[in-house]
C-alpha cells in the first residue's frame, strides 16, 4: 500500500474517499462548480490512512496539497468521479464527501461559445449527473461493507439526514448542520450527527480534522483490521 505495511487498526483494509467539489464543461474555457474546499475529504482520508488503511483520495479541483501516504487520483467531472471510484474498487469502506454537481451541460461544446449580436439571453440544459453514493451503496457483489455520507442541512438536519440516507442505501450518514444557528457555517468548524441504522449519535462541535479523525476510529472500531 501507499503507507507500505501499514500498521494500526486499520492494516490491511481498503478504503475510497470522494472530496472537493466537481467542475462540469460547459465549452472548453468555462464550467459550473460548486462550492467545496475539500478541507473534510482530504481530512478523513488522511485519518484513515492514520491508522493503516490503504487509502485511494479521488478529488476533484482543489488547492490543498495531496495528503501523504494517501494514493490522490485527481477529476474534474462528476462522470470521471465516478469513473474513477469504479477504478479504485475493490475497498472495505468509502466515504463521499465530495460536494459532487448535480447537474451537467448536456451538450457541452467543443468549441469556445460565442456571444451572437444582439444576443441578451442564453441557455443551457442540463443533465443529471450520477449519483456516486448511491452507486456504491447499491447491494450485490462489491459492495464496499460500510459506505457513508454526507449530507449539509440548514433545517430539520436529522430528519432529513436520515431520510437521504434510506434513498441512497448508504449505511452511514454525517449530517451536517450548515444553519447559521449552529455558528460554524463557512468556518473550519463542523457540527455533526452520526446517522446509523440504530440512531444517531451528536458529535460536538469539532474541527475537519478532529472530525476526520472520530470517523476514522469509528470505522475502525466497526470493521476492524483485516479478517
Ligand atoms: N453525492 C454523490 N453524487 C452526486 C450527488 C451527491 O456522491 N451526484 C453524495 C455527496 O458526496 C454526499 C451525499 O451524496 O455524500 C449527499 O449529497 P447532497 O447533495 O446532500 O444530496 P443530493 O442527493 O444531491 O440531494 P440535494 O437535492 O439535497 O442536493
Ligand atoms: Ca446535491
Amino acid at each position: 500500500g501507499a503507507l507500505g505495511a501499514g500498521t494500526g487498526p486499520l492494516a490491511g483494509r481498503r478504503a475510497l474517499v470522494t472530496s472537493g467539489p466537481t467542475h462540469e464543461p460547459i465549452d472548453p474555457v468555462r464550467f459550473i462548480a460548486n462550492r467545496s474546499s475539500g478541507k473534510q475529504g482530504h481530512a478523513i482520508a488522511s485519518a484513515l490512512a492514520a491508522l493503516g488503511a490503504e487509502v485511494t483520495l479521488v478529488s476533484g479541483p482543489v488547492t490543498l496539497p495531496d495528503p501523504p501516504g494517501v494514493t490522490t487520483v485527481h477529476v474534474e467531472s462528476a462522470e470521471a468521479m465516478l469513473a474513477a471510484c469504479r477504478a479504485a474498487l475493490p475497498v472495505d469502506v468509502a466515504v463521499c464527501a465530495a460536494a459532487v454537481a448535480d447537474w451537467r451541460v448536456a451538450d457541452a461544446a467543443d468549441q469556445k461559445r460565442k456571444k451572437q449580436p444582439g444576443q441578451d439571453t442564453m441557455a443551457l440544459t442540463l443533465t443529471q449527473n450520477p449519483d456516486i453514493l448511491a452507486t456504491l451503496s447499491r447491494p450485490g457483489e462489491g459492495r464496499p461493507m460500510l459506505v457513508v455520507g454526507f449530507a449539509a442541512e440548514t433545517e430539520r438536519v436529522i430528519e432529513q439526514a436520515r431520510e437521504k440516507r434510506d434513498r441512497k442505501g448508504c449505511d452511514w450518514i454525517l449530517a451536517n448542520d450548515v444553519s447559521a444557528t449552529s455558528g460554524t457555517f463557512g468556518g473550519d468548524a463542523n457540527t455533526v450527527h452520526l446517522i446509523t441504522a440504530d440512531g444517531e449519535d451528536a458529535w460536538p462541535v469539532l474541527s475537519k480534522a478532529e472530525v476526520g479523525q472520530r470517523l476514522a476510529a469509528r470505522i475502525a472500531e466497526t470493521l476492524g483490521g483485516e479478517a
